[in-house]
């Protein structure tokens, strides 16, 4: 790609929302999971970005149009510090990207953040990688990246350093009620890092979620929603549980989360088919088959008026786009 088809060429990715969770990574720098994981990818949100190589000796960064100061700056210099490692590269970068939902607040923006810039740096540096390489290169900067290089159902092996795509997701969709879009004020990074030293109850987490794994992934093939919604409900509890037993011991739960959750518990019980799982935040997302998601939609509305509820149908994978409606948007 010569430079003029690169301007004006942004990455549209999207977040992914685990289904078996992945929790604790065994290699800091090269962020290798302990555990397997599944997601599923979906649309509707997403992180657009560009990269384009600068004439200056530092990188710059641009978030929403704001330029960033040193805190979220030296996060996103780290990773570019790795790809410069990789790659054997002396360049730097000018990032722009655009978040269309809350950052940092457990909506996956992480996920979308990193595989977007994975990606705008390939198209920056005219790498040419393929989605395995893509997907291996946003896991450096977050290992749910790995999983947003592909669409539907998609799969990451323990240690692996790469996702792949399971199955399609076409008939499910996901269901984001978020009661609390400010950032999480312990990163996934530290809480991580505390329940894998100090929960006694990681290596039992270690050995379920393997086995969640297999099954979630018969029960997909099976069509059997049930089950996925059983297991996706217990990786999630067990997740949260880890750190509620670590040492100290804390939560990303609130009361509007576990009161959430028993009315999704309800809904099931009494009219719609549904699941709830939550990641590192208080924010609840809801799993439904696609035909019945437009009636919970409806419903959850009604019941909560004043939460941002967004219904996501599961995505392809990311997109290049094009054009200078784009690049005014990000300025
Ligand atoms: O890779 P990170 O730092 O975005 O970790 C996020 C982990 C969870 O979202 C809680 C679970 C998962 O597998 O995505």
């Amino acid at each position: 790609m010569d430079t003029s088809t690169k301007k004006n060429t942004f990455v549209k990715a999207y977040p992914n929302i685990a289904l078996v969770k992945y929790w604790g990574k065994f290699d800091k720098e090269k962020h290798l999971a302990y555990n397997s994981s599944l997601s599923i990818s979906v649309d509707t949100i997403y992180t657009l970005s560009s990269a384009r190589v600068i004439d200056e000796r530092k990188d710059r960064f641009y978030l929403n149009n704001e330029i960033q100061g040193e805190k979220e700056l030296s996060k996103i210099i780290s990773y570019l510090d790795k790809i410069r490692n990789i790659y054997k590269i002396n360049s730097y970068f000018e990032i722009k990207s655009i978040n269309s939902f809350p950052t940092a607040a457990g909506l996956a923006s992480s996920a979308s953040g990193y595989l977007a810039l994975a990606k705008a740096i390939d198209i920056a540096l005219s790498l040419n990688l393929d989605d395995n390489e893509i997907s291996a290169l946003a896991r450096i900067g977050s290992v749910s990246a790995s999983r947003s290089a592909f669409g539907g159902f998609v799969a990451l092996d323990k240690k692996s350093e790469f996702a792949y795509s399971f199955h399609s997701a076409d008939e499910y969709s996901v269901i984001f009620i978020i009661v609390d879009s400010k950032k999480k004020t312990i990163s996934s990074r530290i809480a991580m890092e505390d329940t894998v030293n100090n929960s006694d109850f990681y290596n039992a987490w270690l050995e379920s979620t393997e086995r969640d794994f297999t099954e979630i992934k018969k029960a997909i093939v099976d069509k059997n929603f049930s089950k996925i919604g059983e297991i996706t409900e217990n990786s999630s509890m067990k997740m949260h549980a880890l750190m509620l037993a670590a040492k100290p011991s804390f939560t990303y739960l609130n009361g509007d989360s576990l009161k959430i959750i028993e009315k999704i518990r309800m809904i099931r019980k009494n009219s719609i088919e549904c699941y709830f799982t939550l990641d590192a935040g208080p924010n609840v997302k809801v799993l439904v088959k696609r035909e019945n998601s437009k009636k919970l939609l409806a419903k959850l509305r009604e019941i909560y008026p004043d939460f941002n509820i967004i219904l996501c149908n599961s995505s392809n994978g990311y997109e290049i786009v094009k054009g200078d409606k784009i690049d005014q948007r990000i300025r």
